[in-house]
């Protein structure tokens, strides 16, 4: 692979996008796109970033990689965040989840047993416009149908008190793994004796048996061990009840209302309301009801002392006040008031939290987690940025969506498609040859 590591751009916007496409090349699997040579499998919401950025060069390929995570769905409607790849080489993976323990999981596949934000709708809308009228109105058929049984299956197990918020039962679901909010709820709540000894005794160095991350990444970059425990053992606990949410719920430790997961749902249900339109078909009644109760829930998540959004513990009804990008996804949810929006633009353009030298940070500088180089805990995302750009861009700040656009662009052509990147020298970290980094370079470029 070549150095990218040199100061200032390199590559011209032509070539950025010619080593974009063949990242997505290098990482196809013929049906879908992996993640990176770090991740085999096929992920929920990396194969929608995937199928936003592709579509500029093959709408027809863009449209297989979501389709394909029907296959993946569960019978209750679930759209599980991995599909696991066939081969014994993933056979402890496989194990791990052991899917086959719920009677709704598909026969033929093996997933895990939870979701990811449901940015599906979304990829949906955006491959189709890049299709005639036909080709679309049958690849949005085809579509249709899993997304509405999805977003039932959001409101129906994951908003059990119909309180207008989804709730979600493992940080992963969230797509930010060691998030500081989930990681809090973590140790406040889910911490069994046995996990606690390791870490009073230090043995959490010895943990490396369930990490194979940190074999290929710099652990300084990958989320610590003792993290890596903690979400291993909410799984453990996951499985125990297979994956049966009244089991979970009725003694579960801890549960979040995510105001990034709800946030994204909300554009996806707009999302969702447009591909109905298109094809002139009537989304479900109590569909609909619950939608718009969404957007009235998600105000419930603002703190009016720190004028800022947070999530909340499902149990206590507390917000979570520890900050994290999470923060700033109303926007792209679109559904907040103008004026909240303006207090999250000023937020997002706070030099001393998110508008660092490379933006956005995924904790502000001010948080006591930040880590210039730690996964969700201060490193870049271009999928936040993305999300954020598009939050903008409908609020009317184009001067302030092209200035991240730039910057992101920016920092992809002079780090290379990595996984995350520095936001104080933009130096690219975790995986090399990311997808979705490619993919939403491709998009960005092209807006
Ligand atoms: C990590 C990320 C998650 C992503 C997955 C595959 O788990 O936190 O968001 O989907 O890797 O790229």
């Amino acid at each position: 692979m070549e150095d990218y590591s040199a100061e200032g751009p390199t590559l011209t916007p032509v070539d950025l996008r010619t080593l974009c496409l063949s990242v997505l090349k290098e990482n196809d699997r013929g049906n879908h796109t992996s993640p990176a040579k770090l991740y085999p499998h096929q992920w929920l919401w990396d194969s929608c970033f995937v199928a936003i950025g592709l579509r500029h060069e093959d709408p027809q390929r863009a449209a297989l990689e979501v389709a394909n995570l029907v296959h993946g769905q569960w019978a209750n409607g679930m759209m599980p965040h991995m599909i696991f790849s066939k081969g014994r080489e993933y056979r402890l993976e496989r194990e791990a989840w052991r899917s086959w323990l719920s009677p709704f999981a598909p026969d033929k596949l093996s997933t895990s047993g939870i979701t990811q934000p449901p940015v599906l709708a979304d990829a949906v809308v955006k491959v189709g416009a890049k299709m005639n009228a036909t080709d679309r109105r049958e690849f949005y058929h085809y579509m249709y149908d899993p997304l509405v049984a999805y977003h039932t299956w959001l409101y129906a197990e994951r908003d059990p008190h119909k309180e207008g918020l989804t709730l979600q039962i493992h940080p992963n679901e969230v797509g930010m793994d060691n998030t500081p909010p989930w990681v809090q709820q973590l140790y406040e709540h889910s911490r069994p004796w046995w996990i606690a000894m390791i870490e009073k005794l230090h043995l959490d160095p010895f943990i490396n048996f369930i990490r194979r991350d940190t074999r290929r990444v710099n652990p300084g970059q990958r989320i610590s061990n003792m993290e890596a425990l903690l979400l291993w053992d909410v799984v453990r606990r996951l499985r125990r009840k297979h994956y049966d949410i009244d089991k979970i719920l009725h003694r579960t430790l801890f549960a979040t209302e995510d105001v990034m997961f709800n946030s994204i749902l909300i554009r996806n249900n707009t999302q969702l309301h447009n591909i109905a339109s298109f094809l002139k078909y009537k989304l479900p009644a109590e569909l609909v009801a619950n939608m718009k109760h969404t957007e009235e829930a998600i105000k419930e998540l603002y703190d009016t002392g720190t004028k800022q959004y947070y999530s909340r513990d499902f149990i206590t009804h507390k917000l979570i006040k520890e900050p994290s990008i999470g923060a700033l996804m109303p926007l792209y949810a679109g559904s907040i008031s103008k004026e909240r929006a303006a207090e999250l633009v000023g937020l997002l353009k706070d030099h001393k939290q998110f508008w660092l030298h490379h933006p956005v940070p995924s904790v502000p500088l001010s948080s006591k987690y930040f880590d210039a180089e730690r996964y969700w805990q201060g490193p870049t995302w271009v999928n936040t940025n993305w999300l954020i750009i598009d939050g903008l861009e409908r609020y009317g700040y184009k001067v302030e969506a092209a200035d991240l656009r730039a910057r992101t662009i920016a920092m992809v052509t002079s780090a290379g498609p990595y996984e995350y990147f520095s936001p104080i020298d933009g130096k690219g970290l975790g995986a090399e040859n990311f997808s979705w980094t490619a993919a939403l370079t491709i998009d960005l470029l092209a807006q």
